[in-house]
């Protein structure tokens, strides 16, 4: 059901040492500082090729990160958000779960203009969930190379018949993954 990671969170009691950290001891890319009022944040980004790590630093008295810093002083992993499609959709199947969604369960407006919503860590392994609508968000597909073909290809297109090379037969299963498929077959 979920899609690409969208970004890691991680409150930081100074944001300019942490981004001075990011950017000459691990050597990223990271983006000026921003300060979102209306979210009580100051936040930098860390852009990597696969996603982007959230540094971000309460703003006023009111932060909502306030409280977690109290009990991290020096910080720590603040959530994980993950790309749905339809997060009415995503919302319901996570509650049907029993996974409690914080708040009334209205997705609010978050930092990058999309819905958002989040559910209580207690029910999520200890980490705190942010759900976020992406419409273009690529979901889980199966590829499984089924066999390798080391002379000749094995095609149903006549056009390559009698051509000789290494080829690799590739099938991709297109089905909606189901939670079954992530089990292990033992
Ligand atoms: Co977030």
């Amino acid at each position: 059901m979920i899609g690409n990671l969208n970004h890691v969170a991680i409150a930081v009691p100074d944001l300019e040492a942490a981004i001075k950290q990011y950017q000459t001891v691990f050597g990223a890319f990271v983006t000026s500082p921003q300060e979102l009022v209306a979210h009580g944040i100051r936040l930098a980004i860390v852009n990597l090729a696969n996603t982007k790590i959230e540094l971000i630093t309460p703003l006023g008295e009111t932060s909502p990160i306030a409280k977690f810093l109290e009990r991290n002083p020096a910080g720590g992993l603040h959530h994980l958000s993950y790309e749905v499609p339809d997060i009415i959709a995503a919302r319901d199947q996570l509650t049907a779960a029993g996974l409690e969604v914080i708040g009334d369960g209205t997705p609010q407006t978050g930092y990058h203009n999309t819905p958002v919503l989040f559910f209580n860590p207690k029910d999520c392994l200890g980490v705190l969930i942010e759900l976020e609508e992406v419409k273009t968000t690529l979901q889980q597909g199966r590829i499984e190379i089924t066999s390798a073909v080391h002379t000749g290809y094995h095609s149903e297109k006549s056009s390559l018949e009698g051509v000789e090379g290494v080829g690799i037969r590739v099938d991709v299963d297109f089905r909606v993954p189901t939670p079954e498929d992530n089990l292990e077959e033992n």
